[in-house]
C-alpha cells in the first residue's frame, strides 16, 4: 500500500476525512502524540488498525470525538455522570482520556470486548477538523508500532507504518508529546490509570479524591488482573538497555562516568553533559517535567537510531506533577529496572 503524505490544509484535511470515512486508516496530529484514526463506528475498519501496529486485540482504543455532545449523538456512553460532566468542562479540549460506561453504538474491536469506554476530545484544531470531516467519532491508538515509542511527529508515524497505513497528515510536532492522562470513573471511586499532562492533583480540585492505579508506579504481580489492558504490555522499549538510576546530580555523574564506554550513553538533564564523560541526551531542565515530557519519546527514538549504544544510564524524575508520567513512561521504557543510589 502506497502511504499519502497530507499537508495540514483544507484540502488535504477533506481527504483525510474521505478515507476515514470510506474505512480506511490515517495517522492524525493531536496535542498529545500522532494517532492512528479510524472510524469508530465500523468494527471492520477498526480491526485495520489492531493489524497495522501489531496491537494484541484486547487491548482497546480511545474514541476521540470534536464536540462534547458527540458523546450523546453517537450513543458512546451509557451513562455520562456527573463528575465526567465537570471534568469535560474543565478538561476539555485537552489531553484527558475519560472512561465510562461503554454506549450501544461502540463496535466489541473498539473496546475489545470490555463493557466500558475511553473517550477524548483533543485540543489540536486538525484533529478536530479531521474528526468533523470525517463525520464519525475516530478510534485511534498511538501511530507507532507496537511496543516502540509513540510518535511525536509525522516523520516518526512514517518510519514506522509507511507502506501499512492509508495517510499521515503532518500537523507538525506534538506539543504535549506524551499519551493523554487516562482516567476511569466506572470503579467505586475515581481511579488513574494512565498519568499525563493534567496531573492528579488537577483533577482532584474538580472531582475530590482519585486513587492511583498500583500498576501506574509499580511493575504489575505476576498474574494480576491489569485494570487497563495497556498496563500488561511491555512499552515504549528502545532497542537498548535502560536503566533508570535514582540519585542527586553528582552521584548520578560519577556513577556513569565510572562506567563510561563507546556502548553506554546518559540519559540527562540539562546541565549534566558538562560533567560527563559519555555520549548524553538531554531531557531538559531538572525541574522542568513539561520540558522533559516533550523531549523522552524524541530521545528515545534518537537511541534506537545509534545501535552501537547498549545501556542507557537515565535519571530518575520524581514522579509527582507532570513527573509522574514521565516517571511511569520512562520507568516501563527501563522494563522497572532502577537502581537506587540515593533518595531524590
Ligand atoms: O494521547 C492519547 O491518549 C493518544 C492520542 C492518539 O489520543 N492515544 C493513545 O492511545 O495513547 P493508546 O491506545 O496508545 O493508549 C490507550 C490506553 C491503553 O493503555 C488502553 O489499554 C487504555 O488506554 N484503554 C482504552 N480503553 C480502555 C478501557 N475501556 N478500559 C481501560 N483501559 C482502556
Ligand atoms: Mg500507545
Amino acid at each position: 500500500m502506497n502511504t499519502l503524505l497530507l499537508e495540514n490544509n483544507e484540502k488535504d484535511i477533506k481527504t483525510a476525512g474521505k478515507i476515514l470515512a470510506n474505512g480506511g486508516l490515517v495517522a492524525i496530529p493531536t496535542e498529545t502524540v500522532y494517532g492512528l484514526a479510524a472510524n469508530a463506528l465500523d468494527g471492520n475498519a477498526v480491526k485495520k488498525i489492531f493489524k497495522a501496529k501489531g496491537r494484541p486485540a484486547d487491548n482497546p482504543l480511545i474514541v476521540h470525538i470534536a464536540d462534547f455532545d458527540d458523546i450523546k449523538r453517537y450513543k458512546l456512553a451509557r451513562d455520562l455522570t456527573e463528575k465526567a460532566v465537570k471534568l469535560a468542562q474543565r478538561f476539555w479540549s485537552g489531553p484527558l482520556t475519560i472512561i465510562l460506561k461503554k454506549g450501544a453504538s461502540v463496535p466489541d474491536e473498539v473496546s475489545a470486548g470490555l463493557d466500558t469506554v475511553a473517550i477524548r476530545f483533543p485540543s489540536h484544531k486538525t484533529a478536530q477538523a479531521v474528526i468533523k470531516a470525517s463525520g464519525c467519532p475516530l478510534a485511534a491508538p498511538s501511530a507507532n508500532l507496537s511496543g516502540s515509542p509513540s510518535p511525536t511527529t509525522a516523520l516518526h508515524v512514517m518510519s514506522d507504518l509507511n507502506g501499512k497505513i492509508d495517510a499521515v497528515l503532518d500537523g507538525g510536532e506534538c506539543s504535549v508529546g506524551l499519551e493523554s492522562t487516562v482516567i476511569t470513573l466506572t470503579t467505586d471511586k475515581p481511579r488513574l490509570l494512565r498519568p499525563g499532562a493534567v496531573t492528579v492533583e488537577q483533577i482532584e480540585s474538580v472531582i475530590g479524591e482519585l486513587s492511583v492505579d498500583d500498576a501506574v508506579l509499580n511493575q504489575l504481580e505476576k498474574g494480576a488482573k491489569a485494570s487497563s489492558p495497556g498496563m500488561k504490555y511491555k512499552h515504549y522499549s528502545p532497542k537498548a538497555r535502560v536503566i533508570l538510576v535514582s540519585s542527586g546530580d553528582e552521584k548520578y555523574i560519577n556513577f556513569v562516568n565510572e562506567r563510561k564506554a563507546r556502548d553506554v550513553a546518559a540519559l540527562c538533564y540539562k546541565g549534566d553533559e558538562k560533567g560527563i564523560d559519555t555520549c548524553c541526551f538531554i531531557l531538559g531542565e531538572k525541574d522542568n517535567y513539561i520540558e522533559q515530557a516533550h523531549e523522552l519519546f524524541k530521545l528515545l527514538r534518537e537511541i534506537d537510531k545509534n545501535p552501537s549504544i547498549k545501556t542507557v544510564y537515565a535519571r530518575c524524575p520524581k514522579p509527582d506533577g507532570v513527573g509522574m508520567a514521565v516517571y511511569n513512561r520512562l520507568i516501563r521504557a527501563a522494563g522497572f529496572e532502577v537502581i537506587n543510589l540515593e533518595e531524590i
